[in-house]
């Protein structure tokens, strides 16, 4: 069975919609596949996804409002077989902390674009382009292992 982990900084606005958006493609399609997400950083340990990200996500029909952040742990990098960060500062971060297989989600049909970090943005545009990028990747990286 794989086990995909989606990694951004805070953990609490691009990688739970990365989970979020793979845990409803997988049911939907009954795919065997485990998903987790996590930050880099302890900003915000056990906290709920932001606002703005709970908002669209339920506008799809997916519902993140439970999630809850964690930080990444070395043990992270042995138990899953697909680490994949949202932008080239998470890959960085990554490979300081020591994972050595960790693959951009942007490289998924999307040009190798970083997935802007939206917690920075005014108000809720722009979360949804972040989405909509998010879910492109998402979903071929889970076709992929197929
Ligand atoms: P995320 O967004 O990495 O997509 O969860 C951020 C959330 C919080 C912070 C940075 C990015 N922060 O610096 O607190």
């Amino acid at each position: 069975m794989t086990k995909i982990l989606f990694v951004c900084l805070g953990n609490i606005c691009r990688s739970p919609l990365a989970e979020g958006i793979a845990k409803y493609y997988i049911s939907k399609n009954n795919l065997d596949i485990i998903v987790d997400s996590a930050g880099t950083s302890s900003f915000h340990i056990g906290e709920n996804p932001c606002p703005h990200s709970v908002q669209i996500a339920q506008n799809k029909g997916i519902d993140i409002s439970q999630l809850t952040a964690r930080q990444v742990k070395q043990k992270d990098f042995s138990e899953f077989d697909l680490i994949i960060g949202l932008d080239k500062s998470n890959i960085t971060n990554l490979k300081i902390m020591g994972c050595k297989n960790v693959k951009l989600l942007g490289d998924f049909g999307l040009d190798g674009e970083d997935i802007p970090d939206p917690y920075f943005f005014d108000g809720f545009d722009g979360f949804e382009k972040v989405f909509d990028m998010i879910e492109v990747g998402v979903i071929n990286i889970i076709n992929s292992t197929k």
